[in-house]
């Protein structure tokens, strides 16, 4: 039977500072974060489900895990130590390439920093996993403490889970959770609204959950003669956002801001108010938009994050119902069902409050993309191979396998052009770590299937003259995403050029870090059944120097 919506309250998670404070002056902090195996309360009348944890203790970790809370320019140390036990609360499939001990024993785990800017031995690569203790750890594994420098510019960004053929049930069961950076200096002065009560994340993912409140995950793979447990998608009925299926928030009648997560393995989501309240959108993913803009509606991939004010004192009402229509996949699948189009409920205050926070008219302005500086052009192709039972099996970028010897080497700070022709019949939110990009344009593919055909043979999309293809309509990004991001969706059957720039900085700061050391890094779709599986739309990249 369907649970009843909008009956718990919106937690807000436990907040961890990621500096000290010695004589009113911010200095590096080294944290100890645990990954727990214990259970969770998501919905009043759901019994207890056993989750994977993030948190200081067993007892204070929460799902989705605490917000970590950096200073511009402080650094922080976080140790995250494995508790996890011998064997997954979910179904894995040893047919794809994962991350296995020699023992067959302990849970491999690696965390990555959505949206960092940091060394690559602390990036959480797939291979750099280890089990609980540090007992048996990955090919590429360096050191338990990881640096986080914290001197990008602020904005939001998130940690997970990102071992290799694991992610996505890791992910499932719990290994996740939000990190600020905040710069008083550039954002005191625009007077958003702040405060622990006013600046909130929302961290939002799907789940199913069996009567007894398991996790429900299908056991059986979609192409189960080859791989008896793997699905390339996850999708649950219910909508949780900071650890409680549809939940309702008590709000005053004033500006709030929102950071929105989408944590969820597959599902996109489209934001809406039925009422038509707006939201006015700050940043997309971990950069602040140069000015605030109004919208109706928000379309999250898998991984990307909406900053947004949404001022209730605009609200013709006493509650208003935050909303989804995304299909699922997305935007070839279903359209959402009673259950998914509803994501939680505002309850809003009758009376009007003072609010000094504003809505500036400029927010932060970072260097725009100079396409005269780009030293690079490469062409980075997503494609299914597809078996006889018209089930994708291989789903990579360029053709090229995880452990394929490097293909691109960007050097550190430079700018390249990069076009991502999307062959699939899906969008895919493609992330890549350490550079932030900006989407230029996306161009409609025509002849898409002979071009394909050439592709599946030849696979180089110069000597297929994609030029020849790509000449059909054209896409700009929406104006709040025009700004640098860390994921941007791929459109099915289009060419999507962005100009990345690696190791991107704000400012003039020089690099603390040696981006070129091993192990590298990552770039991937992020829905996150494929990057673990089959190598899929996963790949790495080392950086090298000028
Ligand atoms: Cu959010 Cu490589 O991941």
């Amino acid at each position: 039977s369907q649970l009843e919506i909008f009956v718990d309250e919106l937690p807000d998670m436990p907040r961890i500072k990621g500096f000290h404070t010695v004589n009113g002056f911010p200095v590096p902090k080294s944290l100890q974060i645990g990954m727990f195996h214990k259970k969770w309360k998501f919905h009043r009348d759901l019994p207890p489900t056993t989750v994977f944890a993030f948190g200081l203790s067993k007892d204070t970790a929460t799902i989705p895990g605490p917000t970590i809370e950096a200073l511009h320019g402080i650094e922080t140390y976080i140790t995250w130590r494995n508790y996890l036990p011998s064997k997954h609360i979910l179904p894995w499939d040893p047919t794809i390439p994962t991350a296995i001990p020699s023992t067959k024993k302990g849970i491999p785990t690696v965390v990555h920093l959505h949206g960092g800017i940091d060394e690559p031995e602390s990036d959480g690569l797939s291979t750099s996993w280890f089990t609980a203790k540090f007992k048996e750890r990955g090919p590429t594994w360096t050191k338990k403490k990881y640096h986080y420098h914290n001197f990008q510019h602020p904005g939001t960004l998130w940690y997970h889970d990102h071992a290799m053929g694991l992610t996505r049930v890791n992910l499932l069961a719990g290994l996740l959770g939000a990190y600020i950076i905040r710069d008083p200096n550039v954002e005191a002065p625009l007077r958003l609204p702040c405060d622990e009560e006013f600046d909130r994340p929302l961290v939002v993912f799907d789940r199913s959950f069996r009567t007894d409140g398991s996790i429900y995950m299908n056991p059986t793979g979609n192409n189960p003669s080859i791989h008896p447990q793997w699905q390339p998608e996850y999708f649950g009925d219910a909508i949780i956002v900071n650890g409680k299926a549809w939940p309702h928030m008590i709000v005053r009648r004033r500006k709030y801001r929102f950071r929105i997560i989408n944590a969820s393995n597959a599902r996109f989501f489209k934001f809406y108010f039925a009422s038509g309240l707006g939201f006015i959108h700050l940043a997309s993913d971990s950069a602040y938009n140069e000015k605030p803009v109004m919208v109706n509606d928000i379309l999250l991939a898998p991984s990307e994050i909406a900053d947004v004010v949404i001022d209730f004192s605009k609200s013709k009402s006493d509650s208003d119902i935050l909303s989804n229509n995304a299909s699922y996949p997305y935007p070839s699948g279903d359209p959402v069902n009673e259950a998914n189009s509803k994501v939680m409920k505002f309850i809003i205050k009758p009376h009007h409050e003072l609010d000094t926070s504003r809505i500036p008219s400029k927010l932060i302005n970072y260097p725009s993309p100079n396409l005269s500086s780009a030293s690079l052009t490469r062409y980075i192709a997503m494609y299914e191979y597809t078996s006889k039972i018209d089930e994708p099996t291989h789903l990579y970028i360029n053709g090229k396998s995880y452990e394929a010897p490097v293909t691109e080497t960007p050097k550190v700070g430079a700018t390249e052009i990069w076009n991502v022709i999307n062959l699939t019949e899906d969008n895919h939110p493609l992330h890549i770590h350490l550079g932030l990009f900006v989407a230029l344009d996306q161009t409609e593919l025509v002849n898409i299937d002979e071009f394909k055909e050439c592709m599946s043979k030849n696979n180089d999309a110069i000597k297929c003259h994609v030029g020849k293809y790509a000449r059909g309509k054209k896409i700009e990004a929406p104006t709040h995403e025009k700004g640098w991001k860390n994921v941007y969706k791929m459109t099915p059957g289009y060419v999507t050029r962005i100009l990345v720039r690696f190791s991107y900085i704000h400012s003039n700061e020089s690099y603390r870090f040696d981006a070129t050391a091993e192990p590298g890094y990552v770039y991937h779709c992020h829905v996150s059944n494929f990057p673990d599986t089959m190598n899929a739309l996963l790949h790495y990249f080392r950086s090298i120097m000028a």
